[in-house]
């Protein structure tokens, strides 16, 4: 590897600190290094604070302050180039007379999109571009799928038994072990909205919160267009900010909110999507059960795939979905008892159904 993909690589690593607390924006993650050594360090903390630059620029000590217009900036991702939340860190680069910016992957973002690589270059920065730029693509998918698409990155999860089944009819089965328990609360973590269909709701009557990491709580979506959901059920607590597409309840709420849910059930879930997305949320992580999987899939309202794979067999009960042909298998481990998959439909796929959709 070069040396600049190891610094890009550890532009990565900075940027993944940032994951869940800076959606929609990109996780970003900035390196100062001059002559082999790293004087400064940076990432987007949080959405609506300073960008992954300005904290890298910020957190060089006064010694080394006046190697910086000697020293080259790695990005992730492009450096900003217009005011928004915070001022453009393109032209903080070019206050600081920075001379060498290497960046993974050029920010699609209309407001951007290659200004700010052209604006550093005519001032005279030595500019490379597409570093380790797949890690890139992959690292920040959900929101360049955001910005593509215009809606929110989908992950769908379940786990289901080695025997291909999500549990029996009518009860709740547990099925990942405590290790992957854990890292589902950490994708929650990650995600800004948690979707589950009225059945699961009924059944397994879930939290969907993060409470075996800690952290932010995600947006809890369900449907519940027959008002079945009991008034005690954790769906129903007004503990975490919740949205019910279904019947309105009578109460005290002042997280949970009821839209009405009539049209039929095709309608609904590029509905449920749009709301998503108008509301700013952009990774929504569905956990079933099989009639909300399959719905999506069969719509084609997905980008990823998680499954838990259990060592467990049940003989019978309700059959997990297929994974789609389409989806490629990117990542797959063993964690405790169970194994771990992750598929995605690649992005180049995403880019041809949108090509498609414009023929
Ligand atoms: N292993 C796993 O990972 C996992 C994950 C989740 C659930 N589960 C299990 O799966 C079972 C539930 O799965 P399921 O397939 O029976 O049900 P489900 O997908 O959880 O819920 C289906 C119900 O949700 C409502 N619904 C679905 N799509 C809708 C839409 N577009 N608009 C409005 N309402 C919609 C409908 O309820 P109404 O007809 O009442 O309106 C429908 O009957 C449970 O036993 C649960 O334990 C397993």
């Amino acid at each position: 590897m070069t040396t600049d993909a190891q610094y890009i690589r550890r532009c990565f690593d900075l940027a993944l600190l940032g994951a869940g607390h800076v959606s929609p924006n990109p996780m970003v993650g900035a390196v100062l290094v001059h002559k082999g050594r790293i004087i400064g360090e940076g990432w987007h903390q949080r959405y609506g604070a300073a960008h992954a630059e300005v904290n890298c620029v910020r957190s060089v000590v006064p010694d080394d302050r006046p190697l910086i217009p000697y020293s080259t900036l790695y990005c992730s991702l492009e450096p900003c180039f217009h005011f928004g939340k915070t001022p453009p860190c393109v032209d903080l680069i070019l206050e600081q007379k920075i001379p060498r910016v290497v960046v993974a992957n050029e920010d699609p973002n209309p407001q951007v999109a290659g200004q700010s690589i052209v604006k550093m270059r005519t001032a005279g920065v030595e500019v490379v571009t597409g570093v380790l730029a797949n890690e890139g693509q992959w690292l920040n998918r959900a929101f360049f799928t955001w910005l593509e698409l215009q809606r929110p990155y989908i992950i769908l999860k379940w786990a289901q038994t080695r025997d291909g089944f999500l549990g029996r009819r009518g009860e709740r089965t547990p099925i990942s072990g405590p290790a992957a328990q854990r890292l589902l609360h950490r994708w929650r973590s990650e995600a800004d909205a948690i979707w589950v269909g009225t059945t699961t709701a009924l059944t397994d009557n879930p939290r969907l919160d993060t409470r075996l990491v800690g952290g932010k709580n995600p947006l809890r979506v369900t449907f519940d267009r027959a008002g079945k959901i009991p008034a005690g059920f954790h769906l129903l607590d007004d503990s975490i900010a919740t949205w019910i597409f279904g019947k309105y309840r009578e109460g005290h709420f002042s997280k949970t909110s009821f839209f009405p849910a009539e049209d039929d059930a095709a309608t609904l879930v590029p509905q449920v999507l749009e709301k998503l997305r108008a509301a700013n949320h952009a990774i929504v992580l569905v956990e079933g059960g099989a009639q909300v999987l399959s719905q999506l899939l069969e719509q084609g309202y997905w980008d990823e795939i998680r499954v838990i794979e259990s060592e467990r067999a049940l003989g019978d009960g309700i059959a997990a979905p297929k994974v789609p042909e389409v989806a490629q298998l990117r990542e797959q481990f063993a964690l405790g008892s169970d194994m771990i998959r992750v598929y995605a439909r690649s992005y180049t796929l995403i880019r041809k159904d949108l090509s498609d959709d414009h023929d």
